[in-house]
């Protein structure tokens, strides 16, 4: 990056020059960090709307053009011809893997994806009808409990044991929580699966019966957990390094980006979205719902619509909503209603002056509930699905922050509460 340019500021009558900075892509960055010591302000951004929190050379998003690059690689492109293990290994490592590389990234995940047996246990103090991301905020943050040999996050070999211990286990701690929601048995990783077979196994299989999975299925999961592993500096990725920047262990980090990912603003956004759908129910009571949208009062939003970036459509989008129509199609679920109220909400949507003007498109929450819940799955396990994806970008955002030995993340406030003041006795008051 040069650092040829300067900013000019004037405060309080005082000018200051402040550094710029260029990136390889997208906009020039002011480096404010001698701002407060020599100026004697702060800046003020609580949405993070015009901050840039550190320096990334894992994904780029141009919000304008729609498009999402990991490591350089359109998600397009790998969404067509990649796997989700081997976005895992570019996003980790950098690089496409070459096929003696993937070999040996695939045995290592396959190999880490039981958990402890004890960890079974863990399921049982949780209610039946519990909500499977709070099962996994605490079976996830509990894995420093048992795996004590990769805590140590300044030892490089412990971090990638820890790295790969989470991508592996995910799957299976998420199948877990959704056997247990429904009272089924765990069933057990199989080695000879796929990453996506592998979780469709766990999930759907039951011991009384053979359980073979669907190639279509399959390959609708896999292309699900490509869409969705990593997207740059987003709420729950900087819950990630917030939390990693004060040297806490790995796997209390990802437990803390899946308590985020949770929200609805955020990767709760697909089971609402869904939920949504089937409320709106059929397509004459679209307009209905479009008038609550944009009407401030009602508090309503539409699930899966708009995004901080992207101000043009979500690439993401576009892919799920082609695999939402390839995976109906092949299941031979035709005239899916959910489906059919989504396409409509969103032409309808597209074609409003209030969407248009705020620039309000499907975002990837908008089609990813209709393929799982074609796939079998409940609402409650979309997000934690979510969750499993993301791990990944999640785990290489946290090593490039460790590995850049980051200061610990310590914003300050503009103060709005009272003076100072004296106390008054109870007596007094
Ligand atoms: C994800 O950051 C990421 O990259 C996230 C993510 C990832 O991969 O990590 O992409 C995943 O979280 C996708 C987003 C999923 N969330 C939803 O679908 C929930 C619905 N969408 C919104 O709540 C909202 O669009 C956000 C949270 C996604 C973005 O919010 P911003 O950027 O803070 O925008 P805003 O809330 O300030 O809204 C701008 C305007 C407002 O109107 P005004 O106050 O300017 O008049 O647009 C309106 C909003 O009222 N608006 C909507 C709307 N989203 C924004 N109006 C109706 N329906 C919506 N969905």
């Amino acid at each position: 990056m040069c650092a040829d340019k300067t900013a000019k500021l004037s405060v309080n009558g005082k000018e200051y020059d402040l550094p710029m900075m260029s990136p390889v892509m997208g906009p020039d960055v002011v480096d404010i960090r001698k701002l407060y010591d020599e100026a004697d302000v702060f800046t003020f951004d609580p949405g993070f709307t015009s901050t840039a929190a550190c320096k990334s050379a894992i994904t780029y998003i141009d919000g304008d053009k729609g498009e999402l690059l990991y490591r350089g690689y359109p998600i397009e492109q790998l969404a067509a011809e990649s796997t989700h293990l081997e976005v895992c290994f570019l996003l980790l490592y950098g690089e496409l893997p070459t096929k003696a590389q993937m070999e040996d990234f695939t045995s290592r995940i396959t190999r880490h994806t039981m958990v402890h047996e004890q960890m079974h246990y863990f399921f049982r103090g949780f209610r039946r009808d519990s909500h499977p991301m709070a099962t996994m905020v605490g079976v996830v943050g509990a894995m420093s409990a048992f795996y004590h040999d990769s805590l140590d996050i300044t030892d490089p070999w412990q971090r990638e044991v820890a790295a790969m211990r989470m991508i592996a286990k995910l799957p299976t701690i998420a199948a877990m929580a959704y056997k247990y929601s429904v009272g089924q048995p765990f069933v057990y990783p199989k080695n000879s699966l796929s990453y996506a077979a592998n979780f469709l196994h766990m999930c759907f299989a039951v011991p009384t019966e053979d359980y073979v999975v669907n190639p279509v299925l399959e390959k609708a999961m896999d292309r699900i957990m490509m869409l969705h592993a990593d997207h740059e500096q987003n709420a729950s990725t900087s819950t990630v390094r917030l939390a990693g920047s004060s040297g806490a262990n790995p796997f209390a980090c990802i437990a803390a980006g899946i308590a985020c990912l949770w929200g609805p603003a955020h990767g709760g956004a697909n089971q609402a979205c869904l939920e949504m759908l089937r409320e709106i129910g059929t397509v004459d009571r679209i307009p209905e719902y479009i008038a609550k949208a944009k009407d401030k009062n009602s508090g309503f939003r539409l699930m899966g619509f708009g995004h901080r970036v992207y101000k043009n459509f979500d690439p993401r989008a576009t892919v799920m909503k082609e695999s939402a129509d390839e995976v109906l199609e092949l299941l031979g679920i035709h005239n899916n209603p959910t489906l059919q109220v989504a396409k409509e909400l969103e032409r309808i949507a597209l074609s409003d002056d209030y969407f248009i003007s705020k620039k309000l498109y499907p975002n990837v929450d908008f089609y990813s509930g209709i393929i799982l819940d074609a796939m079998g799955f409940p609402t409650s396990m979309f997000t934690p699905i979510f969750a499993i994806s993301r791990t990944v970008g999640w785990i290489s955002q946290w090593k490039e922050m460790i590995t850049e030995n980051g200061k610990i993340g310590r914003p300050r406030q503009l103060y709005v509460g009272p003076q100072k003041r004296d106390y008054v006795d109870v007596r007094h008051r």
